[in-house]
């Protein structure tokens, strides 16, 4: 039986992770943190505890007391805010992952952080982006991703932690709005299209945007932590992808869901997520590709 804490379980992705987690291995057996208090469902129906993951100590405190085998780490601050505050950005980033980490190392845990596509830059080929490809990101969150991918690989050679990770798209979902990342505006034209609101978005005609449909994304975590760690040949981060959205059919997308009561759903070309050829091929993954960092 797995005993999981997921630390920063307050955002996007946290609040839609532990409702996954707690029906699949059992509301008591999922512990959430986050460094701000917390109310709703995810106190009320499991243990929750106040962690700041740059204390060490908090992360020890809890794993000790909860007899934790596997951690989530999902503190972190996003890209638009990072570079706002390029030293909060880089403490958390890397803090929350190397006090994971070496708890990690410590009480013998297995570890999953997500990577973004944050981690490429305008050098990487953007379309069929390798696994192993060129990674020169020119903003801080782009820095901590590349630099927690080297550490992830370190940890696993050199003491053999079980790291596990993927290369997270933009996420659409509709449970906690965005933390503040580059793609945010893909989430906030559907919220506006629902309150019948006019929205513009940020970015030109013909910019492309790699994105992800969150249940695909809680899918692809659970995937990789579920797999048989004998076969997993990358610990840095997988890549993982869904669907490339151009900025104008986001736009189109928005005017078909004003006119409808049925949830919001992201573009109907949306698809399974899809694992790049060196993922370890978890059962149920669909069409082995890799679209474009563009
Ligand atoms: N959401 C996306 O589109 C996306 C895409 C690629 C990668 N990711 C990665 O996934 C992870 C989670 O992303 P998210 O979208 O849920 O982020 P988010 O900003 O929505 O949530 C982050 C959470 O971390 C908490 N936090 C901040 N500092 C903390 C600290 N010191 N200690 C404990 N908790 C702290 C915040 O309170 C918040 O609840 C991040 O590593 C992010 O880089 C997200």
């Amino acid at each position: 039986m797995k005993k999981i804490l997921i630390v920063g379980s307050g955002g996007q992705i946290g609040t839609e992770l532990v409702k996954k987690l707690r029906a699949t291995y059992g509301n008591q057996n999922v512990v959430a943190s986050d460094l701000r208090p917390l109310t709703g469902e995810i106190v009320e129906n499991g243990p929750f505890e106040r962690i700041d993951s740059t204390q060490i100590m908090q992360i020890v405190d809890v794993v000790k007391r909860y007899n934790i085998d596997t951690i989530y780490n999902l503190a972190a601050i996003l890209s638009a805010t990072a570079e706002k505050n390029p030293m909060l950005g880089w403490n958390v980033g890397i803090g929350s992952l190397v006090n994971c980490l070496e708890t990690a190392r410590i009480f013998n845990c297995a570890v999953f952080t997500p990577s973004s596509i944050g981690a490429f830059g305008a050098s990487t080929p953007h379309d069929n982006t390798p696994q192993d490809t060129i990674q020169r990101p020119n903003t801080i969150y782009g820095v901590t991703k590349v630099t927690g991918e080297l550490l992830s690989d370190y940890y696993f050679t050199r003491f053999g932690v079980d790291t596990r990770s993927v290369r997270f798209p933009g996420l659409i979902s509709n449970l906690t709005l965005p933390g503040g990342g580059t793609t945010d505006y893909a989430v906030e034209i559907y919220y506006a299209a629902v309150k019948g609101e006019k929205f513009i978005c940020p970015i030109s005609k013909g910019t492309y945007m790699d994105m992800m449909y969150m249940p695909d994304a809680l899918d692809a975590m659970v995937d990789i932590m579920e797999a048989d760690p004998t076969k997993l040949v990358h610990r840095n981060s997988f890549n993982v992808t869904a669907m490339t959205t151009p900025s104008r059919s986001t736009i189109r997308t928005s005017r078909w869901s004003t006119s409808s009561t049925r949830s919001v759903r992201p573009s109907p070309t949306a698809g399974r997520t899809r694992w790049t050829t060196a993922a370890p091929a978890p059962s149920g993954a669909g069409t082995r590709s890799m679209t474009s960092t563009r």
